[in-house]
């Protein structure tokens, strides 16, 4: 990783630049550091950064793509600020005199990226090819979208995308914090709402600083097992959508739903005699499934689900918490799986439920590691009960419509005979 470090004086003039050549860790990450005149960093950034811009070559609109190169160093503008007088900058340069600054601000509880401001040169023929404008060109915006609360780092690894009229910037891999206190990053850090919600598509859309809840996709459906003594002893096959509501900065509800990536998430899981337990982990989420088995009934079901999360930035508590062990949910007898193929909500508790979609599970007494035949659930039963009724219906409105008609046949036979 290359190490840019400025040391900057309130007097931003004659400030020296220090380039130190680190061993690369990441392969794409870039640091940079911002000193203040004690030489205490204020702001530690590991980022990586690729532009799209769309310029006209040739007559043509065209679009060009390029990453922050690796000799990208730290621009010596860069600032730590003064309360109140100027903003700490992170400035960056790279190539012919593209220049990417990054200004932070902070209030109460929070800092965040209060503009970021691209400047890039048309004349750099390297990048832009037969560019029929030349000279700089600046766009740039105030909603970011990037910030965290204080003494967190910020941290980012999905694509955070935004657009600037004809370029847009994305930044992934990122670790960022400003207005250090120990010249290095928190213990703590605050992720950004694409590695919470990991169905976020990476899409270079802008960005809206307050998150507006959005519906996503059905949940892609994970194959997770767990081994017993003697092959599994839990198989569970769904896609998992959690919705939690919460309670925002501003006092307001919200709410958070999103998907589990069954490619994101760690397995762990174990069994007893009489519970099966299975967690899936990531970053940001982590959920435990316990089945238990009551050896008298026989019949098995999900009895406890423990689970918590990282939250969007606008909640007012960072992290979200819950547990319900007194369910009884997909229960079935033994030998045999709970199938549940349309969407089904389990409730957790009153402030967070569960949607499932193509759900088949089975705990305890799997026979040669496959389901056992299947008890479906009434929401897949009503798939059919709908055609049933409506066929009975028919059936029967056939039956009223004939007996009329033939009853109506004697009245009028015998109507005629007693004339
Ligand atoms: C800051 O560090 C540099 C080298 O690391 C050193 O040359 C300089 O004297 C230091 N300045 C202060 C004010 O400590
Ligand atoms: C960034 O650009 C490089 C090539 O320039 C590409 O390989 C990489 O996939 C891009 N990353 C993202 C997250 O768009
Ligand atoms: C995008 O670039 C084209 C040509 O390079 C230019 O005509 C247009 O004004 C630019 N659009 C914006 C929003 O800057
Ligand atoms: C833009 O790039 C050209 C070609 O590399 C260079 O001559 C020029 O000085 C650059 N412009 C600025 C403002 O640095
Ligand atoms: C930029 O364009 C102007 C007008 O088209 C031209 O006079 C100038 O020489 C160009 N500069 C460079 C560096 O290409
Ligand atoms: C900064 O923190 C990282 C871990 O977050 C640690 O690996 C590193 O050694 C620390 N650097 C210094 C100078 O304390
Ligand atoms: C589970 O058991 C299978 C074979 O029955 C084995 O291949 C696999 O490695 C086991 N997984 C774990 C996590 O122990
Ligand atoms: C999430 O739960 C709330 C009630 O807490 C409900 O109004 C909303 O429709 C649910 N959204 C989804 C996608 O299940
Ligand atoms: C679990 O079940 C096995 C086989 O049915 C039995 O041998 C064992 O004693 C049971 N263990 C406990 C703790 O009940
Ligand atoms: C098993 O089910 C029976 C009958 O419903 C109930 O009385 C008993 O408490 C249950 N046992 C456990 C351990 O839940
Ligand atoms: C746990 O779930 C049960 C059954 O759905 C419900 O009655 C109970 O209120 C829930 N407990 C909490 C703490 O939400």
């Amino acid at each position: 990783m290359a190490i840019r470090t400025a040391t900057c004086g309130m007097g931003i003039r004659g400030v020296a630049l220090l380039v130190f050549l680190g061993i690369l860790q990441e392969i794409s990450s870039l640091r940079f550091e911002v000193k203040d005149s004690t030489n205490s960093t204020c702001i530690l950034a590991d980022l990586s950064v690729n532009f799209s811009v769309g310029y006209t070559s040739l007559g043509k609109q065209v679009q060009v793509q390029f990453n922050l190169p690796e000799t990208a160093t730290l621009n010596p503008l860069s600032t730590c600020g003064k309360e109140n007088t100027t903003t700490p900058l992170l400035g960056i340069l790279f190539g012919a005199n593209h220049s990417l600054n990054i200004l932070f601000a902070r209030n109460a509880s929070r800092y965040e990226v209060s503009e970021l401001i691209f400047v890039y040169n048309l004349s750099d023929a390297t990048i832009f090819k037969n560019a029929t404008e030349n000279g700089t060109k600046e766009v740039s915006t105030k909603n970011t979208g990037i910030g965290a609360s204080d003494n967190t780092a910020y941290k980012c690894l999905n694509t955070h995308s935004l657009s600037m009229g004809n370029v847009t910037v994305s930044f992934h891999d990122v670790k960022l914090e400003a207005y250090l206190k120990q010249n290095n990053y928190s213990q703590n850090v605050t992720l950004c709402s694409e590695d919470v919600s990991p169905t976020a598509s990476p899409t270079a859309t802008p960005v809206t600083p307050t998150s507006t809840p959005v519906t996503p996709s059905p949940p892609a459906v994970g194959n997770y097992t767990v081994n017993g003594t003697s092959g599994y002893c839990l198989l569970a096959n769904m896609g998992l959508q959690l919705n939690i509501s919460y309670v925002k900065k501003d006092g307001k509800e919200g709410l958070y739903v999103f998907n589990i990536d069954p490619k994101n998430v760690t397995v762990h899981g174990g069994c007893t005699n009489t519970s099966a337990n299975l967690s899936l982990s990531s970053d940001s989420v982590y959920i435990l499934f316990s089945f238990a088995k009551n050896a008298s009934t026989n019949k098995s079901y999900l009895q406890n689900v423990e689970m918590n999360t990282t939250m969007p930035l606008d909640s007012k508590d960072p992290v979200f918490k819950a547990d319900n062990n007194t369910l009884m949910y997909l229960q079935t007898t033994s030998h045999k799986s709970y199938r549940c193929k349309s969407m089904q909500t389990l409730l957790i508790t009153s402030n967070f439920s569960i949607n499932t979609n193509n759900l088949q599970v089975q705990a305890f007494d799997i026979d040669e590691n496959k389901f056992g035949s299947a008890v479906e659930c009434v929401n897949d039963d009503n798939g059919m009960l709908v055609p049933i009724v409506v066929g009975a219906a028919l059936a029967g409105l056939v039956l009223i419509v004939l007996i009329a008609y033939l009853i109506g046949r004697k009245r009028s036979h015998a109507g005629y005979q007693t004339i």
